[in-house]
């Protein structure tokens, strides 16, 4: 075996063969048909419509195109050879106005796409949520209003009802930090609002739907399924001043906000003593916890960069280098003096520095802090400005990216962290949030002119590791 280098580049690195290696995707970011076949709106329909929300307007109207184009994109996957395929499921398609009537067509859809993995010897991971809330629940309050929670756990026996049967793994929520502080903070993602306070009461009741989607889960299905729920942990470094008090608050706000009752059963002190200002966190109700610390199967994890952070020392313009599009809020509530610095690169085309050791870095904290908790990897990837030519796309960038995050989730595993899987982002390009189309994630190009599908150099590549269950040269 070839010792480990710091460029996370070893050759011959191989993967066992319990390891599951897939992709993923999510529903308004591929799906396209908003308004077909019974789908009622979600939050980022009327987000995307709104002016000045999203890059040049861009909306997932159209998108990849995904749901007339089932068939084709199942054959891509089984001609890359996946083992498994995460996608997710839009709530307005199950249930257009958010509760009550269930919509068949939407259904059918899911059911066929479930089929068609099982046919194929795919693995369909399924994720309830991937931020695209009924709009009639966000007009009621959305994810500050408690009633929000009950409605998702109420959409999650239905699904459970109707796939239950085949469905290998479910995930009960997408990344809930982005849902809450993105959404209703930072406003930078749907449904683009900006109070701390609605933030932080979003997220105990996404923590809270979480905990109830899996008894209804539970309680609905008759395989012997798995239960999951991906989070995007920030592995946070420290800048100069000040910087343990800004890691600690950061890291509390944007990991163990969810871990902690998730995983441990308790809110940190100190994530409710940082925001006491902000909110008395009277929404959590006794029975809460116990209901939202529920085991899980595995935890996901999605990872593409590092944060730095240190103390506001006042006396300059404060640094806001955190990631995401600006929206004029701030993601952070309560810990608004803590600087975001930029990040030494090299960078994507997302700006994300790219750091393969902070990957290695998060899985060995993960596996320290919750030592028989299994991991998945259930994003990695990354974007960079593709080009079609001549029917090929060298995104010898991308292969790069991969090979070394690839390398370093190998590194873990000899280091004894239980992974089970990798999970590239993205199959195929797709409507990037706030970024539109403007990012490219795939390792398969969507031309979105004709929308036909070219596999990328990546593609093959993933392919070739895949098969041969070997890091390719
Ligand atoms: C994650 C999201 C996913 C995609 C990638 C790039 O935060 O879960 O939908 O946008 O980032």
């Amino acid at each position: 075996m070839t010792s480990g280098s710091d460029d996370y580049r070893d050759a011959g690195l191989g993967f066992p063969h319990d390891f599951v290696l897939g992709s993923a995707t999510a529903s308004y970011q591929i799906e396209g048909a908003w308004d077909e076949d019974g789908r009622g709106p979600s939050i980022w329909d009327t987000f995307s419509k709104t002016p000045g929300r999203v890059v040049n307007g861009d909306t997932g109207d159209v998108a990849s195109d995904h749901y007339h184009r089932l068939d084709e994109d199942l054959d891509v996957m089984k001609n890359l050879g996946l083992e498994a395929y995460r996608f997710s499921i839009s709530w307005p398609r199950i249930q257009p106005s958010g509760k009550g009537p269930i919509n068949a067509a939407g259904i059918d859809f899911y059911s066929r796409l479930v089929d068609g993995l099982l046919a194929r010897g795919i693995r369909p991971i399924a994720t309830l949520y991937h931020w695209d809330l009924p709009q009639p629940l966000e007009d009621a309050g959305g994810w500050p209003n408690r009633d929000t929670a009950f409605r998702f756990a109420e959409y999650a026996a239905i699904v459970g009802e109707a796939l239950g049967d085949r469905v290998h793994t479910w995930t009960t929520l997408n990344e809930p930090w982005c849902s809450a502080y993105l959404g209703y903070a930072a406003g930078a993602h749907a449904p683009g609002r900006s109070s701390g306070a609605d933030a932080l009461a979003a997220v105990h009741h996404l923590n809270l739907g979480h905990g109830l989607a899996l008894q209804a889960l539970r309680s609905v299905v008759s395989n012997n399924a798995q239960f999951s729920v991906t989070l995007n942990f920030h592995v946070i470094r420290p800048g100069s001043i000040g910087s343990d008090e800004a890691v600690r608050r950061i890291d509390a706000l944007a990991n163990r906000a969810f871990t902690g009752p998730m995983l441990r059963g308790a809110y940190p002190d100190d994530l409710i003593d940082d925001t006491r200002k902000i909110t008395d966190w009277s929404f959590v109700l006794p029975g809460d916890l116990e209901t939202i610390n529920q085991p899980i199967d595995i935890l996901g994890v999605n990872y593409y960069s590092t944060t730095t952070v240190q103390m506001w020392d006042g006396r300059k313009a404060r640094q806001t280098a955190d990631g995401h599009k600006d929206a004029g809020g701030t993601p952070w509530p309560g810990s608004e003096m803590v600087e975001f610095i930029q990040q030494p690169g090299p960078y994507t085309s997302m700006g994300w520095n790219i750091a393969p050791e902070g990957l290695e870095d998060l899985l060995l904290d993960l596996h320290r802090q919750f030592p028989a908790q299994p991991l998945m990897i259930t994003e990695n990837g990354a974007a960079f400005e593709d080009e079609l030519v001549e029917g090929a796309v060298h995104d010898v960038k991308r292969i790069d990216y991969l090979r070394r995050h690839f390398t370093a989730a190998h590194r873990a595993m000899q280091r004894g962290v239980d992974l089970r899987g990798y999970l590239v982002w993205s199959l195929m390009d797709n409507f990037e949030w706030a970024y539109g189309y403007t990012k490219r994630f795939g390792i398969v190009y969507v031309d979105y002119t004709t929308l036909k599908r070219t596999v990328k150099d990546s593609g093959h590549w993933f392919s070739e590791l895949v098969q041969s269950r070997r890091i390719p040269e």
